[in-house]
């Protein structure tokens, strides 16, 4: 019951993790904010680039169309009836996962913490709110069927311990400059 929670909210989440990774390895080039600041800062900073997110939302959406590709096999083995993503929850998913992070980098330069500063709970769970919300404003229906509360409360667990775990190894293999 709870594995199966569990590798539902992870498989439905897939397209929303991987994102933000791939924006790490691929990023670079021009700033969103075009160097603008605002109030003295800057809007967003150096952190948030356009090719980091067009890439990080291309691989995103790349992935779920993958996962739909072997739903059937991996359901039947792991005896759960796991989700399959149309292409809007799939761009909905990724895009909205880049748009969150994008957002709360937003919120850390206006509370005047610097690129790369650590802002604990935003960090972890900004590109989750952002997923899920451009979600469900693409796809009302797949949302509600897909995302129960209980798969929910397992995202709202699973992911700070997967996301601070995934970027320590980001950051021990040197693709990321801090270990969050
Ligand atoms: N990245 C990017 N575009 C994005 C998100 C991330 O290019 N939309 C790349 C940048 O190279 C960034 C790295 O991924 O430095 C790490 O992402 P993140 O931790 O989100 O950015 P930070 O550099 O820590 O900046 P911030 O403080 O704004 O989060
Ligand atoms: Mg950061």
């Amino acid at each position: 019951m709870i594995g199966s929670l569990v590798a539902t909210a992870f498989w439905a989440m897939l397209p929303a993790y991987v994102p933000n990774n791939a924006a790490v390895l691929a990023g670079g080039g021009r700033p969103i904010d075009g160097g603008r600041t605002w109030g003295g800062r800057r809007v967003l900073g150096d952190g948030k680039t356009w090719r980091g997110t067009a890439v990080g939302t291309l691989i995103g959406v790349l992935l779920a169309l993958g996962l739909n590709a072997i739903n059937g096999p991996v359901s039947a083995t792991l005896g759960v009836s796991l989700p399959t993503f149309p292409i809007q929850a799939a761009v909905g998913l990724a895009l909205g996962a880049m748009l969150g992070d994008i957002g709360a980098s937003f919120i850390k330069r206006r509370s005047g913490r610097e690129r790369g500063a650590a802002f604990p709970g935003l960090d972890q769970l900004d590109f989750v709110v952002g997923a899920l919300l451009v979600a469900f404003l693409v796809d009302a229906d797949w949302f509600l069927s897909t995302f129960t509360l209980g798969i929910i409360v397992v995202i709202l667990v699973i992911t700070p311990l997967l996301h601070v775990s995934t970027n320590i190894i980001a950051f021990k293999i040197g693709a990321k400059e801090e270990p969050w």
